[in-house]
């Protein structure tokens, strides 16, 4: 495999990163070290692209198409749990989304097409993206904003992110939404204060608050086609001080989750509606405040009928795995996929001898990818730059 005379470096530079994690927009150092990697393989290098974003071009022996290949460098503020001879360094700070693996596995890529630019036709840009869990901001909008996809021009995307739910070494993807839109949701009910024994004399924010989120619920299961998926999810409220007073005021707080653009689009509308009429009617009053963070990831149907070969003839049948369903969570790559055909897949992180209720889970503070899915990830990448380009 392309990646197996690399495999100690791509070993040492994750462990190295998941030592030193840092959270988005602090990723100084991990970016430092990238830069430093990619130079040292001669490519032309860009540091601080959107923030502590670093872009390396490799260019063919001839002119050609452009493609891109995409990793993310930011940590998660979780104390780790693992209890990893290379645990984070870094109280508080952890790499528990596994993007220490994503930044070592394109290192790793760059080396393997480093080694082979004069058989290459065209260019490959590494995009190494800052800040993918600063939702509703994220990273990849800065770094498209300074231009990371002109100069030479983006033709195409490819990315990957590691997926305790399968198996090591699976390649798993599939045409169109794959990930969702994350949205914030807040709303605030205002009523009026008094006794718990007079209520005729106030206005309940509680009981209110309590129909807004029964009444929320409606605008999934009767304004949103069933054939569309979309979920909203209140996940915290706040109100009230003492059992015996009817409070002012209720704070809620919730996630809104879609796949469909179009349906995105209007859940600021229905959701505002719904829950002002609610309030309304009870002589409340309910401020909603909506803001929109990541676009839905659509993979292009193109992009990934080629990635699907190339991961075939190299990794056999059994590697790719086509999803029947996307997941309702969110990716920054998404902003990539929304300016250029491009596709994201899950590469498989489970070892062999782990069961999968016993694997932790993204974002836990015992997640542990399998170091063997490098391999398989790195042959992906490099597989799916080498056959785009020869396209
Ligand atoms: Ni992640």
């Amino acid at each position: 495999m392309y990646a197996d005379k690399f495999m100690e470096k791509v070993i040492a530079w994750r462990r190295d990163i998941h030592a030193h994690p840092e959270l988005s927009q602090h990723e100084e150092r991990t970016a430092s070290l990238v830069a430093d990697v990619l130079e040292g393989l001669g490519l032309e290098v860009t540091r601080n692209v959107g923030g502590f974003g670093v872009a390396g071009l490799l260019r063919g022996k001839s002119e050609g198409r452009t493609v891109g290949l995409r990793a993310d460098m930011d940590a998660l503020p979780l104390t780790e749990a693992t209890g990893l001879p290379f645990a984070s360094q870094n109280p508080g700070v952890m790499h528990a989304c596994g993007h220490d693996s994503h930044t070592a596995m394109l290192l790793g890529t760059a080396c393997v097409l480093a080694e082979m630019r004069n058989s290459l036709t065209g260019n490959v840009k590494f995009i190494f993206q800052p800040a993918e869990e600063l939702n509703p901001t994220g990273g990849a909008p800065g770094m498209i904003r300074d231009g990371v996809l002109e100069n030479p021009h983006v033709d195409a995307l490819f990315a990957l992110h590691v997926w305790p739910g399968y198996p090591t070494g699976k390649i798993v993807t599939r045409a169109g939404s794959l990930m969702a839109a994350s949205d914030r949701v807040f709303l605030t009910v205002k009523g009026r204060s008094a006794h718990g024994s007079r209520p005729d004399q106030g206005i309940d924010a509680i009981v209110a608050a309590a129909h807004v989120i029964t009444g929320l619920q409606s605008i999934i299961s009767r304004s949103v086609s069933p054939l569309d998926s979309a979920v909203l999810t209140i996940g915290t409220i706040h109100g009230g001080n003492r059992y015996n007073v009817i409070p002012e005021c209720v704070e809620l707080e919730g996630t809104v989750r879609t796949l469909n653009p179009d349906v995105q689009e209007r859940m600021p509308e229905l959701i505002t509606r719904t829950a002002k009429g609610i309030a309304e009617g009870l002589g409340a009053s309910c401020e909603v405040k909506y803001v929109k963070g990541y676009p839905p990831l659509v993979n292009d149907a193109g992009v990934v009928a080629c990635a699907s070969e190339a991961v075939r003839k190299r990794l056999g049948d059994d590697a790719l795995i086509l999803a029947d369903t996307p997941d309702l969570t969110a990716e920054d790559f998404a902003f990539f996929a929304r300016e250029r055909p491009a596709m994201m897949a899950w590469l498989g992180c489970r070892p062999e001898n782990v069961k999968a209720e016993d694997m932790a889970m993204l974002h836990n503070t015992r997640f542990c990818p399998d170091e063997e899915c490098f391999k398989y990830g790195i042959e992906y990448l490099a597989g799916c730059a080498i056959d785009f380009l020869n396209s």
